[in-house]
């Protein structure tokens, strides 16, 4: 198996968002930028959607990896490719097991990154079916909905096992790791076999951003 590059993906939930070039400037030297879309149904809280997400595309010099956490995202694909999404990541619960297909083959076929998710509580086993459709897994290491949470109990095992799983099925797709990410806990994430960390109040709470982003950076390169 070949190693995968570490990339880190600030997540703009934690930015100011009457700021938003701002603080998209400060996390330039990052490698990709994590728009979490809330639908107030799939999670109990509301962000933002495509229009946004085209503004945000507009002035952001990284790629955009989109974080749908809504119902029935193959409803959304279209519009959030139109929109600027590089990776759009789905999740696993939120539709049928042939639209998720459907959506990942088509999501592809535009030239962009499918990629799956779930939540915490649900089986890994749910993905398998359908990682050999997707570029990237993405693990998350708390309840979908809000930043600023501490990493679930179990995550490092979590993150194990994923990696594990994504060997056996398809090992070239990338692991993600999102929520409760820290300077702290981020060696462990990567040797546990994460290879890209979101962080959203780890980068943007920092007293000096784009200080936070080479100190994640160096100790990717520990
Ligand atoms: C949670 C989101 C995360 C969130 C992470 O529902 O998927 O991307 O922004 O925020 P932090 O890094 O603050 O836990
Ligand atoms: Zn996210």
């Amino acid at each position: 198996m070949r190693v995968k590059p570490f990339r880190l993906a600030p997540s703009l939930l934690a930015a100011d968002f009457v700021r938003l070039a701002a603080e998209i400037e400060k996390v330039r030297r990052a490698d990709y930028l994590h728009l979490d879309v809330m639908d107030g149904h799939f999670v109990p809280n509301i962000t933002f959607g495509p229009p946004l997400l085209r503004r945000v595309w507009e002035v952001s010099p990284l790629p955009l990896d989109v974080h749908l956490m809504i119902d029935t995202p193959s409803r959304y694909v279209d519009a959030f490719l139109d929109a600027g999404a590089d990776i759009l990541t789905l999740h696993v619960e939120a539709d049928t097991p042939e639209r998720l297909r459907a959506a990942l083959a088509a999501i592809r076929a535009r030239g962009r990154q499918p990629a799956l998710t779930l939540r915490p509580s649900t089986p890994l086993s749910a993905v398998a079916p359908f990682v050999s459709l997707a570029d990237m897994l993405l693990v998350l290491t708390v309840e979908p909905g809000f930043g600023g949470q501490g990493l679930l109990p179990g995550s490092l095992e979590r993150v194990r096992a994923a990696r594990s799983l994504l060997d056996a099925l398809h090992p070239d797709c990338e692991l993600e790791v999102d929520g409760g990410v820290t300077l702290d806990n981020a060696a462990d994430l990567l040797g546990a076999g994460a290879n890209i960390l979101v962080a959203g109040s780890a980068v943007f709470g920092a007293d000096d951003v784009p200080a936070r982003v080479s100190a994640f950076q160096q100790l990717a390169r520990g």
